[in-house]
């Protein structure tokens, strides 16, 4: 393989030739196989090489040659996971081999039982099996035909599922071609297991809740969910991954046998090296039960550990010709049993709904259930989101409920069970006012949320002030829930800006207030005044402004009070920022209320200024740029590719995205807009030259 430098020169060499169409196809098929290097060191591996910004870097410069030569790009090209169009609707496919079930074991005498069948069956004293995670997510198939995915599909019915294939593109680890054929496989259909990893989940679900929307249930359900969405591109922001752990069915290329699949490991030791994430590192094979059994204890204690979630373990006969002995039933193969872990679902009570008031005042629905341990956790509370929720669960009061807990993951009602409702069951009536301030409840016709629109309520009041503190916000340490609703109680705090005049001489009157405790809480209240912009944007609270939009903002702004002259299209015109989350940010600003609020933290000595100025030490990471006029010491394309080179982004237009516009002689209509935007630095040659330490 290419070392690093040979990477930097074989790019810099293609960059400066990407203008002029000269390039070979070995060149570019040199590029294609450095980044699928990378992509095969950081999806698979997880031992990334590359920083995000040379990735980038080659990856963009591929995209630049094969634009210019067009007739290159190949099927498998890294390009070609992205800019697909939407799916129509998916269509139906037959799996070259149905996709059955699994049988399922749940304690050592049920694999006992079943070694000792398998034992008899094949007359055998002792059997290999392989033993490997039980991946939850959902199941995909894929066809590889002359060495190219041709196909992924869902599982559907077993015997028919939808064609997903451009999505299944858009997940990284899945490799676009494989030299299958160099192993005389001509046609191999592959059985795995798409999963959202915790972490991805986690953080995908913030974001809907900063758009006042429901969570997704479990890591499981979002994958599913993912896989069949319309537009790849979505999928493609889901950052999912896959397991690939079974081969259902191959075609030789000649009648040679085909050693690398004549038993389960082998095939995984070849999905492997031929660049699929398969259990490989996760697999052991065993030649006894006994050995399998400790494996699979031993995996169940470590299984909150892992980054993504597991339901047990699955035990394959490892030899073909024992698997192809033992057959299957229409359910099942008997050659493979799952080993589930133990369940993380209950059955409690529905005791009472209690409704919840949050900071933009949406009615959050609550359930209190008899505790209940799930996992190690008692569960006693919860968030049943909205109404529909309440309704698509068809609950009621005194309803038998299953509640299913997942590792860290909030737990959730997955159903009640009607079947065991008695006469006493009770509906549960949602609130037509506010519970706190008794104000007439709203729902928007679009909305699945009710709403308390008091800005006055005393509810949404402390909600406001719990979260502008909070950690990903404010960040101020010892100001929390409890001691905000108590300050509250006692009139100490009324609104935000209050924090910052709070009357230390009675809170250290309080039990538990000693002079350290006082005095941290003024550190930490005086310090988060230059907190950074986004998290101040993040801390108001504006509706569906998470912190990736709250980062957005504050790179647009030099002041916040900047974002009072933005219109609802210049808003629109930023990264990722939609017609929804520009209308609230819009109808914020133009709200006296809020103007008020930030002149009051202001005053209170608050810094609104934008303070992380864009970095000028040589890495242009994230940084805008356009060139215009002549310049007289670079070239233009020599120019722009320093620019990428440094992490840079070149623009077509002057825009509210744009940074800086360098402006060489003659400059005509962009300087003249440039000039008309107060976000744009117009910025000389040599200036942009001392910007790279040129
Ligand atoms: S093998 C013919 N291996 O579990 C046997 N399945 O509950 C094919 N699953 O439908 C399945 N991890 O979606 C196999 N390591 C693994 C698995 C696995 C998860 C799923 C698969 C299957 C379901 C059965």
């Amino acid at each position: 393989m290419l070392s690093l430098n040979e990477i930097n020169a074989l790019t810099q060499n293609l960059v400066a030739q990407s203008g002029n169409n000269t390039v070979q196809i070995d060149q570019i098929e040199d590029l294609r196989n450095v980044i699928r290097f990378h992509e095969h060191r950081y999806y698979i591996l997880n031992e990334p090489l590359l920083g995000d910004t040379e990735y980038d870097l080659l990856f963009n410069t591929l995209k630049k040659l094969e634009a210019a030569n067009p007739i290159l790009i190949t099927p498998d090209s890294p390009t070609q996971r992205v800019g697909v169009d939407l799916n129509k609707n998916f269509a139906n496919v037959h799996h070259l081999v149905p996709m059955l079930s699994l049988e399922n074991s749940y304690d050592a005498d049920d694999l006992l039982d079943w070694d000792r069948k398998n034992k008899e069956t094949l007359k055998l004293n002792r059997i290999q099996y392989c033993i490997e995670p039980k991946f939850d997510g959902a199941s995909i198939s894929l066809i590889y035909e002359n060495d190219y995915l041709v196909r992924g599909a869902t599982r559907g019915d077993g015997v028919m599922g939808d064609d997903i294939t451009n999505n299944i593109k858009q997940i990284k680890s899945i490799p676009l071609s494989a030299a299958f054929a160099k192993h005389n496989i001509q046609q191999i259909e592959i059985r795995g297991e798409v999963l959202l990893n915790k972490k991805n989940f986690y953080d995908f679900n913030k974001q809907l809740e900063a758009q006042n929307l429901p969570p997704l249930a479990n890591p499981r359900n979002a994958a599913a969910g993912s896989l069949r969405m319309k537009d790849p591109k979505e999928v493609k922001k889901r950052n999912l991954e896959a397991f690939l752990y079974h081969v259902s069915f191959f075609n030789p290329v000649t009648n040679a046998p085909v050693e690398d699949l004549s038993s389960h490991s082998n095939s995984l030791n070849l999905l492997w090296n031929l660049g699929f994430k398969s259990p490989k590192n996760e697999m052991k094979v065993c030649h006894t039960i006994e050995e399998v059994i400790d494996y699979c204890f031993a995996y169940e204690s470590k299984r909150d550990d892992l980054p993504y979630e597991i339901d047990g373990m699955v035990i394959k006969v490892d030899p073909l010709e024992h698997q192809d002995a033992l057959g299957m039933t229409t359910h099942h193969p008997r050659w493979a049993m799952a080993y589930k872990f133990k369940a993380r679902q209950a059955t409690s009570i529905l005791k009472n709904v209690e409704f919840q008031v949050g900071r933009t005042g949406s009615i959050t629905p609550v359930a209190k259930i008899d505790p209940v341990g799930i996992g190690g956790v008692t569960v006693g509370s919860i968030s049943l989101f909205n109404e529909d929720v309440i309704r698509e669960k068809d609950l009621m009061i005194g309803d038998t409920v299953l509640v299913e807990r997942a590792g860290d993951v909030i737990p959730y009602i997955v159903k009640s069970l009607p079947e065991l409702r008695n006469e006493n069951c009770q509906p549960i009536i949602f609130p037509t006012n506010c519970p706190v301030c008794n104000s007439p409840l709203v729902k928007p016709l679009d909305e699945a949320v009710w709403r308390c629109v008091n800005y006055h309520c005393s509810a949404q009041i402390v909600e406001r002030m719990i979260h502008f503190t909070s950690k990903d916000a404010m960040d101020i340490r010892g100001l929390g829930d409890s001691i905000i609703r108590k300050f509250y109680e006692l009139k100490f705090l009324t609104d935000i800006p209050g924090i910052y005049t709070l009357p230390f001489e009675q809170i250290g009157q309080l039990e538990g207030f000693g002079a350290k405790s006082v005095q941290n809480l003024k550190t930490a209240i005086e310090q988060s005044k230059t907190q950074s912009l986004n998290r101040l944007i993040f801390a108001l609270g504006i509706r569906y402004v998470g912190e990736t939009t709250a980062k957005t903002l504050a790179n647009a702004v030099s002041n916040l009070y900047d974002l009072k002259d933005w219109t609802v299209e210049r808003l629109q015109s930023l990264e990722d920022v939609g017609p929804k989350v520009a209308n609230s940010v819009f109808e914020f600003f133009q709200n006296p209320i809020n103007l008020q609020l930030i002149d009051q933290l202001q005053h209170v000595g608050v810094d609104i200024q934008q303070k992380s100025t864009v970095q000028v030490d040589g890495n242009l990471t994230g940084v805008t740029f356009l060139f215009t006029g002549t310049l007289s010491k670079l070239k233009r394309s020599d120019a722009e590719a320093l620019v990428e080179q440094h992490g840079g982004k070149l623009l077509s237009g002057v825009s509210s995205k744009l940074n800086f516009l360098v402006a060489g002689e003659d400059a005509g209509s962009k300087l003249e807009k440039a000039k008309k935007l107060s976000t744009v630095k117009i910025i000389s040659e040599d200036e942009f030259l001392s910007m790279i330490n040129r």
